[in-house]
């Protein structure tokens, strides 16, 4: 049978199993588009931070401002009800923080040198090469927020640079953006031993410096890659499965959580989900993608 006569038998048989649509080929590499939409089995994560429920809400809806003058989607922004005292998920980023890119630049080093001398979680401390701050321009309308440094990020010390980080880099690229265009940043800024995923008091740990590098930064859009960085972000224990499709808020910011690049590189087919997550959140953003939509 001929390549085209057992795509249209494909289609047909699809047809009639109720598909109406195909996803588009992402430009990193999607799967081919005969094969359908199958949820992933969820990667599986130890790090269990507090029970919260998150409950959409209708409304109202919020938009985010736009810097194009392609109208961006309105689109509802689900909840988090019931922050925990201290939680800043509700607290806007400060409006009285100095704005220009140098000011903004001297804090994050002033950070990037607290950070290099913590020595809060010790097993970290004691076995990382140098700790792994974040890197990509200091206002940044997208955060890219990962989960902890690798061997390679240990090495080089600059966040995703390895496999992981190339297919990253695939992705940001398919945005119509360069690594330089975004910030790029994780939960945990020392490499956990043998890339064991980061337990809950190292994330603590943590967590004052990447609250407040994403202060600094104060992005429109954060971009949780994996269940760490949206589990610790948004204080949920929900999988990525169940939070992707949707935007969270966070401090006045937009949260979209989607596959990390390592899930992908293990299961090629969940491209396709990222690409749709990535393709919300550029509606949203209000930017067209060349000989698209
Ligand atoms: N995985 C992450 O989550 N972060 C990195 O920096 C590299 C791999």
């Amino acid at each position: 049978m001929s390549p085209h006569h057992a795509l249209l038998q494909k289609l047909e048989s699809l047809q009639r199993a109720g598909v109406q649509t195909l996803p588009k080929r992402a430009a990193f590499e999607l799967p081919a588009v005969e094969e359908v939409y199958v949820a992933p089995a969820e990667p599986a994560h130890e790090y269990q931070p507090p029970v919260r429920p998150i409950v959409p809400v209708a409304e109202p809806a919020v938009t985010s401002p736009v810097r194009s003058n392609f109208s961006p989607a309105a689109t509802t922004v689900a909840a988090l009800p019931g922050s925990s005292a201290n939680s800043l998920i509700q607290v806007p980023f400060p409006a009285d923080l100095p704005d220009d890119l140098a000011a903004r630049e001297n804090l994050l080093t002033d950070l990037r040198t607290k950070v290099a001398a913590c020595r809060l979680c010790n097993e970290l401390a004691c076995t990382r090469k140098q700790t792994v701050f974040g890197v990509g321009t200091a206002r940044p309308r997208v955060v890219f927020f990962g989960e902890a440094p690798g061997a390679d990020e240990d090495r080089m010390g600059e966040p995703f640079v390895g496999a992981a980080g190339q297919l990253l880099t695939k992705i940001i690229k398919a945005c119509t953006w360069e690594r330089s265009d975004v910030y790029i940043m994780n939960v945990l800024k020392c490499r956990p031993p043998g890339n064991r995923n980061p337990d809950p008091a190292e994330t603590a740990n943590c967590r004052p410096f990447f609250e407040r590098q994403l202060e600094i930064l104060r992005p429109e859009y954060i971009v949780c890659v994996g269940a760490v960085p949206a589990q610790a972000l948004l204080e949920t224990t929900l999988s990525v499965g169940k939070l992707r499709g949707k935007f969270y808020p966070y401090r006045g910011a937009k949260v979209v959580v989607t596959y990390h690049p390592s899930y992908l590189l293990r299961n090629p087919d969940a491209k396709r989900f990222v690409w749709e997550d990535m393709q919300m959140l550029l509606r949203e953003m209000g930017i067209e993608l060349p000989g698209k939509n």
